[in-house]
């Protein structure tokens, strides 16, 4: 299903939301352009920390995996291909998913820089980034590497449950909603992801060793990679990566 533009006169918006926007767009103007790219295994927490530095720095977050999810849901033709390879916990193709971030890249909310989660997840779909920035005259100033043990991960993905409208992210043990089951900000259901089971965690995982390792060294190569101890709790993280970040 094709997505339906919707245009809003600006009279009917309330003027808390135009001067929110405004004082947003204030605090926006003084902070520095950032190119970054999030990466570690599932479940490390680059989707729990990627909305806390989008709004740090006034970045849009780019996250692969979520625009799949969307499209398989609305089952579209890109959809309809990534949905079987998804959910067995492999990496849909390289031309895909380039060709997703290269048209989101061009959003006005990117005009500060971005935060790519979930991409490049191959040394092919990085040079083809490389290739798309050098075009427009920038490149990648950090690599946020999410270290930590396999061990770990099995409790944090299947406790995982998400409001699917929002990409909000709860989890049963380490950020429980308010009601169990239920959005905090909406009251909906949530709901848990197809490949969100131990079974598929150990293709995902394997993909990301044999895959997305390699994509680690490639951009230590250009001295941008910065390591954060992920399997500390949330805000300890939250800490490390300003650290790196206002360094
Ligand atoms: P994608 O959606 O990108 O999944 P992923 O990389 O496997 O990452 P996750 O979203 O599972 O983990 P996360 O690190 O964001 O963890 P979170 O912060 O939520 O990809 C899915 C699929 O799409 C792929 O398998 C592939 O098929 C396809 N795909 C996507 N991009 C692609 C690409 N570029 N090329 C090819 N194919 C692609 O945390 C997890 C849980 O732990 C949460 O419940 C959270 O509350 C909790 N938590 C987070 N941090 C902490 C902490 N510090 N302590 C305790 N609990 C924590």
């Amino acid at each position: 299903m094709a997505a339906t533009a919707t245009t809003t006169s600006l009279e009917d918006v309330p003027s808390l939301d135009i001067m929110t926007e405004l004082l947003r767009r204030f605090k926006c103007s003084s902070k520095p352009d950032k190119r970054l790219i999030l990466i570690g295994p599932p479940g490390s927490g680059k989707g729990t920390q990627s909305p806390i530095i989008k709004d740090e720095y006034c970045l849009c977050h780019l996250a692969t995996g979520d625009m799949l999810r969307a499209a398989v849901a609305a089952k579209t033709p890109l959809g309809i291909k990534a949905k079987e390879t998804m959910e067995k916990g492999e990496l849909v193709s390289d031309d895909l998913v380039v060709g997703i971030i290269d048209e989101a890249m061009k959003k006005p909310s990117c005009q500060k820089g971005f935060i790519l989660d979930g991409f490049p997840r191959t040394v092919e779909q990085a040079q083809k980034l490389d290739e798309m920035l050098q075009k427009q005259g920038t490149k990648i100033d950090k690599v946020l590497d999410f270290a930590i043990d396999d061990s770990i991960l099995e409790e944090r993905i299947t406790g995982r449950w998400i409001h699917a409208a929002s990409g909000r992210s709860y989890h049963t043990k380490f950020a429980p909603p308010k009601v169990p089951g239920i959005d905090d900000v909406t009251g909906e259901p949530l709901m848990q992801r197809k490949d969100d089971t131990a079974e598929v965690l150990k293709s995902r995982l394997q993909a990301f060793h044999k895959q997305t390792k390699p994509v680690i060294d490639y951009y230590n190569t250009k001295g941008v990679v910065a390591t954060l101890p992920a399997e500390k709790p949330p805000k300890e993280v939250t800490a490390e990566v300003q650290k790196v970040l206002s360094s």
